[in-house]
């Protein structure tokens, strides 16, 4: 099988803890924002969109496992829908934040503070999810899959929905001036590293933190996932994504919060299905 390429991603525990305390200080700003709305999920809303739902299909009874699950909104409306679900985040704040919003919901799901790369939970689950904002955070893609593996029972299934990786080489260029490439597209080492982060529900907030983030083809995270002992069941590329990275991009008359381009001239978002082989 195809290994990925063999650089040691050793040296990134700094960025990650700096990741971490980027996200600790988002989790209160988030919480009072419009984009997750926690008065509309308290009244009963469902945090997940239809490629999310229809991915996963149904969930009653099932075990499900959500990483990067962050303010736990996605975990619990797993849990709303009959899963036995259980979410990890490296944030104690977001992670305090889902377990407060459980108990006050009285939803049947469980949280752990995690780092995805260390997590091992001890435990096999039906089903592993997660969506939308992840990929870019984790500087080994060889670890992440193989947390996937370590998680989920021999035939149970894994489902990703994430904004397509070319969207990073002008992540952030929002003058309209066109196609200007400024990130790198193919794997890098080192993260692409900006100095004063500010966060998608309020590009105004300065969090008086850095960010780092790496971007991962789909290539490398196909094959990080077959590597994984994971069947690929379907990879699909969709002509809209659930933000808005780009300032040419036009709300979805279809779909209220999602944006596309106008012809759809080149995938924004991809789903992954697999399966993990029974023979692993
Ligand atoms: C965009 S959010 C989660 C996406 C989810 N769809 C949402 O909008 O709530 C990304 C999450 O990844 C978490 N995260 C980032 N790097 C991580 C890591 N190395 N291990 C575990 N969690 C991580 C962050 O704390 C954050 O909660």
């Amino acid at each position: 099988m195809t290994t990925l390429d063999p650089r040691p991603q050793t040296g990134a525990a700094p960025w990650i803890a700096s990741n971490q305390a980027m996200w600790d200080a988002r989790v209160p700003i988030h919480a009072e924002s419009a984009w997750y709305d926690l008065a509309g999920f308290r009244a009963g809303a469902i945090a997940l969109d239809d490629l999310e739902l229809g991915g996963v299909g149904d969930v009653r009874g099932r075990t499900l496992l959500h990483l990067q699950c962050h303010l736990g909104l996605g975990t619990l409306s797993w849990a709303r829908q009959g899963a036995q679900a259980t979410g990890i985040d490296f944030s104690s704040a977001a992670i305090a934040a889902a377990q407060a919003l459980a108990a006050e919901l009285e939803l049947p799901a469980q949280f752990q503070q995690a780092e995805i790369s260390q997590c091992r939970l001890g435990r096999l689950f039906d089903i592993c999810f997660t969506s939308w904002g992840v990929l870019m955070w984790l500087p080994d893609l060889a670890a992440w899959a193989q947390t996937i593996a370590a998680h989920l029972r021999p035939g149970g299934t894994f489902f990703l929905a994430e904004g397509h990786p070319h969207l990073f080489i002008w992540d952030d260029e929002r003058d309209g001036t066109g196609y200007l490439p400024r990130n790198p597209y193919f794997r890098h080492s080192e993260p692409v590293t900006d100095r004063e982060a500010s966060t998608y529900v309020d590009m105004t907030v300065q969090l008086g933190h850095p960010q780092h983030r790496w971007n991962h083809p789909i290539g490398d995270v196909v094959t990080s996932l077959a590597d994984a002992g994971l069947r690929i069941v379907e990879l699909a590329e969709h002509a809209r994504l659930p933000w808005r990275p780009l300032s040419w991009m036009i709300e979805d008359s279809d779909r209220p919060g999602w944006w596309r381009i106008e012809n759809d001239p080149f995938p924004l978002s991809f789903t992954i299905k697999a399966t993990k082989e029974t023979s692993r």
